[in-house]
């Protein structure tokens, strides 16, 4: 069953009030029209177009359109005239032409490939996506003759007093037969009251012409829900947030206040880990098994183990291993390596450093552009001077040492494996193995002796 798809999205979206195109309006952080390109792409046509106009430059770069065709529509009159843009991309392909639009993030791939198959059952138009809504103020109505055979779609502001009481609305989801779908849009007039060419005309100019259109009613409001307005937006938010939290609570992830956590779609969360509530998860981030997530976290892009405690912490692009504990009101990011059995505490930044096993940095602290090893305790407020006002230097301090409150480690600088300095020592020059240094700057003192 081969078909192409073309997303209409060049649309003003002139009901959002917003300098950003419609499409691009974020659902969980992420815009609307990647959740309809996923989609179609999880079902590979044999062409995949787009539709651009509004906004084309800034659509083209929050979402990757590599395998797209784009089609430029000028000027927006009408989504039969954002169809007929893409007449020379399509018109002669041999394959049915499924048209979808670029504000409908809940579509499932299932009903397309159903939309499709209603295409190829018989000899039809084209195959059109119907649903019963609950208000069908604003969507174009489903209009039946009297053998209930679909015969026409009146859009609302066109629509009489008894057309608007039909609940039967158009999904705006269709797979058309190509060559019929630009050879009659070609006869389709803006005479509406939005003077537009609409690309639901085609469907009665279909039916004049002896043909059928088969339509397949969604079971599920929700999935065919266009997205036009800011409180449409906000309900798709919170739409969506169940929908992924309600996977995530089927596949055994304990959420104790779903209201309050929003997981991204790509985040992977393994069972018996419990998400507590002011959570949110984002991005290309997997958390294993029995953790515990917040409450109050922002995680990111992260990877994080098993058994891992992390409470009113934000964690950016970081890698956070088995059995560790991180917070509460710490900051990871860019980088960030905590290895198994490691401890980082209270009002403590990571960045670009590696926190070895069992090694604990548990108050105030600052760790940039450092390697700290094994077994290491890192006392409070001890900071890596890593930035000159140039450059960045790193530190890097051996497994075993001991670091006193208040160390300051003025980077490049290394320290040796089994090395302790004293509280607000000042470390300018690399401290030898088992070395005991104080001061400021820090000098030597004497050898460490084996305990
Ligand atoms: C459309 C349908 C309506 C249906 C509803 C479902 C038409 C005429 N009406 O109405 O029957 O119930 O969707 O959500 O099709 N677009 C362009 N270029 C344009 C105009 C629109 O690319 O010139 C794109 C928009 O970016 C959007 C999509 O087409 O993604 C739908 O356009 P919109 O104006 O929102 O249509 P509706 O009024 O919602």
């Amino acid at each position: 069953m081969d078909f192409n798809v073309l997303i209409l999205a060049a649309g003003e979206g002139t009901r959002m009030k917003s300098a950003i195109p419609k499409v691009l309006q974020p659902i969980l952080g992420i815009p609307m029209l990647r959740y309809v390109l996923k989609t179609v792409e999880s079902l590979k046509p044999v062409k995949s177009a787009i539709v651009l106009g509004n906004g084309k430059e800034n659509v083209q770069k929050a979402v990757d359109l590599d395998g797209y065709t784009i089609v430029t529509q000028k000027e927006r009159l009408g989504t039969g005239h954002a169809v007929l843009s893409a007449d020379k991309e399509l018109s002669s392909s041999p394959h049915p032409t499924v048209v979808l639009y670029g504000d409908n993030p809940f579509l499932q791939a299932s009903t397309i490939k159903e939309l499709v198959s209603a295409y190829y059952s018989g000899e039809f138009g084209a195959s059109i996506l119907t649903v019963r809504a609950t208000d069908p103020a604003g969507y174009g109505r489903i209009i039946r003759d009297s053998n209930d055979n679909l015969s026409s779609i009146v859009e609302e502001k066109d629509a009489d007093q008894k057309q608007r009481l039909i609940n039967e609305v158009n999904a705006g989801s269709y797979c058309f037969n190509t060559r019929k779908l630009f050879e009659y849009l070609s006869d389709v007039k803006p005479h509406n009251k939005q003077k537009e060419i609409y690309l639901t005309d085609v469907i009665g100019i279909m039916v004049d012409s002896g043909h059928k259109i088969q339509p397949v009613m969604a079971d599920n409001e929700m999935e065919t829900m266009g997205i036009d307005s800011k409180n449409k937006l906000a309900a798709a938010n919170a739409l969506m947030r169940d929908k992924i939290n309600s996977k995530f609570m089927e596949e055994g992830v304990t959420i104790q206040d779903p209201l309050s956590t929003w997981i991204q779609p790509d985040v992977e969360i393994s069972r018996d880990t419990v998400i507590l509530p002011n959570t949110l998860i984002n991005g290309r981030t997997s958390i294993g098994e029995e953790c515990i997530i917040g409450p109050n976290t922002l995680i990111e892009d992260a990877r994080i183990g098993n058994r891992a405690k992390i409470q009113f912490a934000v964690v950016k692009e970081s890698s956070i291993g088995s059995d560790t504990s991180l917070g509460p009101f710490c900051y990871l990011r860019n980088q960030a390596v905590i290895n198994d059995s490691a401890k980082v505490g209270t009002f403590v930044e990571i960045k670009k450093s590696s926190i070895g096993k069992k090694s604990k940095v548990p108050h105030l602290s600052y760790m940039g552009d450092a390697e700290v090893g094994e077994d290491v305790n890192i006392g409070a407020g001890s900071i890596t001077c890593n930035y000159n006002g140039k450059t960045k230097h790193k530190t890097k301090i051996g497994d075993n040492a001991f670091i006193g409150s208040d160390t300051l480690f003025v980077a490049p600088v290394n320290v040796g494996e089994g090395a302790v300095t004293g509280a607000g020592s000042v470390v300018k020059k690399d401290v030898d193995v088992k070395e005991v240094v104080a001061g400021m700057p820090a000098r030597k003192i004497r050898k460490r002796e084996d305990e």
